[in-house]
């Protein structure tokens, strides 16, 4: 490329990995990426100065997530690459970015289901069944994560009651939330909350067991626009040989 008269190299990029919450693994990224700009300077006398460092920045879906802000991230960032600049004697100042996606994502979203049934195993578990699940969040179900519930109905509520919130796929792994936190006088019909589900929610949402997908819905001063429509039965035999 360095001889390319059709291409100019002008940049790298590396991605580390996602839901990173250790700031210092971005700060090592890009000691590394700068240490391969400066043996790529050496060798071919192409700089790469436009240093793209990817997305990971974490978000917090349960109390216990330890979440750096936004304002220390760009500063680690910056800092460490800044430094490996300087260290390697490159010219100039590097330019930076970054495409933190669940980050800005996440947090902009949450998923409403419906209560459809309760069921207390006295002694041993309460389990609250809504009209959705692994096909509309299947991150609980392949890997564990974890996130909080409310009801919208009543969000100040205090949640004294742990429930295990499932889904409605027929599956063991059906889950939504397993340790739940709610108000204890939720019933059927209840809308129930999942906050933080803006990002690997719906991009990840499947026909699981022949579900349709949800809609998503933009909501802003108090303005709702439908920007996706929820699937139909047609849409999903819409693709079958009608013959
Ligand atoms: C190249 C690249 N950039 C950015 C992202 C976004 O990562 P995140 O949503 O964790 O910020 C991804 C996700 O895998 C990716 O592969």
């Amino acid at each position: 490329m360095a001889t390319s008269s059709e291409m100019r190299l002008v940049g790298l990029h590396v991605h580390i990995g996602s839901q990173v919450f250790v700031l210092d693994a971005f700060a090592e990224a890009a000691h590394v990426v700068v240490e391969f700009v400066a043996a790529m300077a050496a060798a071919t006398g192409v700089l790469a100065r436009e240093l793209d460092l990817g997305g990971g920045l974490g978000v917090r879906y349960a109390p216990e997530d330890d979440v750096p802000d936004i304002g220390q991230y760009a500063q680690v960032l910056r800092g460490a690459l800044s430094d490996a600049w300087h260290r390697a004697s490159l010219e100039g100042e590097p330019v930076l970015s970054v495409e933190p996606g669940r980050s800005i994502a996440a947090p902009a979203g949450l998923t409403l289901y419906t209560v459809g049934t309760i069921k207390n195993i006295e002694g041993i578990r309460t389990y609250v069944a809504v009209d959705g699940g692994m096909s509309d969040n299947i991150r609980p179900a392949a890997y564990g994560s974890l996130y909080e519930t409310f009801l919208p109905t009543r969000a100040e509520s205090e949640r004294p009651l742990t429930a295990t919130v499932v889904g409605k796929h027929c599956e063991q792994g059906d889950l939504v939330v397993s340790d739940a936190r709610l108000p204890a006088d939720v019933a059927v019909g209840d809308i129930l909350a999942t906050p933080v589900t803006g990002a690997y929610g719906y991009a990840m949402a499947s026909n699981y067991n022949k579900m349709p997908r949800p809609a998503i819905v933009f909501v802003r001063d108090g303005e709702a626009r439908v920007v996706t429509r929820r699937e139909t039965t047609e849409d999903l035999i819409g693709l079958d040989d009608p013959a």
